[in-house]
């Protein structure tokens, strides 16, 4: 009973020292030198050392940080503790720079003592409740636009048309696509958006890669081959898998491979991801797509800039 006593009394009073006024050093006495913090398979274990640096880190961009323990449960040598964190977000997080949101998270920790130290522990919170209020995300309802208003606004951007497509199990599948996007050039990044409807969706969530075709000037048969659902889209066109297996099809102007990082599921869409893997381009013109209608913009003159 002392020793529930004082194992509970010794968390509550280091977390205060620690996540609430920053004197990291009050962990040294709670946590073995050995001790693991275990964060789940998507983030590496940490030490001590590196669980104190997190705890700087987060205090840094949260200084007002507060932590409630709201339960603690012992059983033997383990603690299961509830805990629910705010602060308001005034320094770089995650990449987020200062949002002056005031932030609010909980989660679970269970800790495995070894004598009176912690050796281990397990630590689950509600990610997506820290990354919507970061305004990283957001599930908020938005006031209703007209959706021809907003088809009218999209008719008035000029693309260009992609052939999106995947080697599914041996058979080629792909759709046209002009929902493309560069994110970054280091690392090279892209995404393209794909319709939760279509016939390829299925198959870019199996798939490990994909294939980024931009269609050239002359390939209008080929956009309005695959912008259908015709069964085999790849009957009688000349195509070849690239390196990484995804299907590029000849006359092209540009083609990229794609190893698919995030699926991001975004109203009627999944917001496809990635890093590009193999990447080629010739002098061709591209096939342009602006308010319904397909361009050759080869002849076209440039604009001084
Ligand atoms: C110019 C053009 C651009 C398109 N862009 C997209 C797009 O970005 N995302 C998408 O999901 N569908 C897009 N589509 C529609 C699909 O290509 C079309 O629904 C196709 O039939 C889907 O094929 P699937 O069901 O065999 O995958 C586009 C169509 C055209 C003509």
């Amino acid at each position: 009973m002392t020793e529930t006593l004082d194992r509970t009394t010794h968390i509550r009073s280091a977390w205060r020292a620690a996540w609430d006024h920053g004197r990291v050093e009050a962990l040294d006495e709670l946590l073995s030198p050995s001790y693991v913090r275990r964060r789940g398979p998507a983030s590496a274990p940490q030490d001590r050392e590196q669980f104190k640096d997190s705890v700087r880190a987060v205090r840094l961009a949260f200084p007002d940080l507060r932590t409630e323990i709201e339960e603690i449960v012992e059983d033997g040598d383990r603690l299961a503790i509830r805990w629910r964190s705010t602060g308001r977000h005034t320094g770089t997080f995650l990449g987020v720079p200062a949002t002056g949101k005031a932030v609010e998270v909980s989660g679970a920790t269970f800790a495995r003592f070894d004598g009176p130290a912690v050796a281990e522990e397990w630590v689950t919170f509600d990610s997506r409740q820290l990354l919507e209020a970061l305004g990283v995300i957001t599930t908020a309802k938005q006031a209703a636009v007209d959706p021809e208003l907003v088809r009218g606004v999209h008719r008035k951007f000029i693309t260009g048309v992609t052939v999106v497509t995947t080697d599914d199990d041996g058979t080629p599948k792909g759709l046209a696509v002009n929902a493309f996007s560069s994110i970054s050039l280091d690392p090279p990044m892209v995404l393209v958006c794909v319709q939760r409807g279509s016939a390829t969706h299925p198959a870019l969530h199996r798939a490990s890669h994909l294939g980024i075709n931009i269609l050239a000037a002359g390939q209008l048969d080929v956009a309005k081959v695959f912008a259908s659902k015709a069964d085999d889209k790849f009957a009688g066109l000349a195509w070849s898998p690239g390196d990484f297996g995804a299907p590029l099809i000849d006359g092209s102007c540009a083609q990229l491979e794609v190893e698919i990082g995030e699926r991001l599921q975004a109203g009627s869409h999944t917001v496809f991801t990635g890093r590009v893997v193999s990447a080629r381009h010739d002098d061709l013109a591209p096939l342009v797509y602006s308010g319904g209608g397909f361009f050759d913009i080869s002849h076209t003159a440039p604009l001084p800039w």
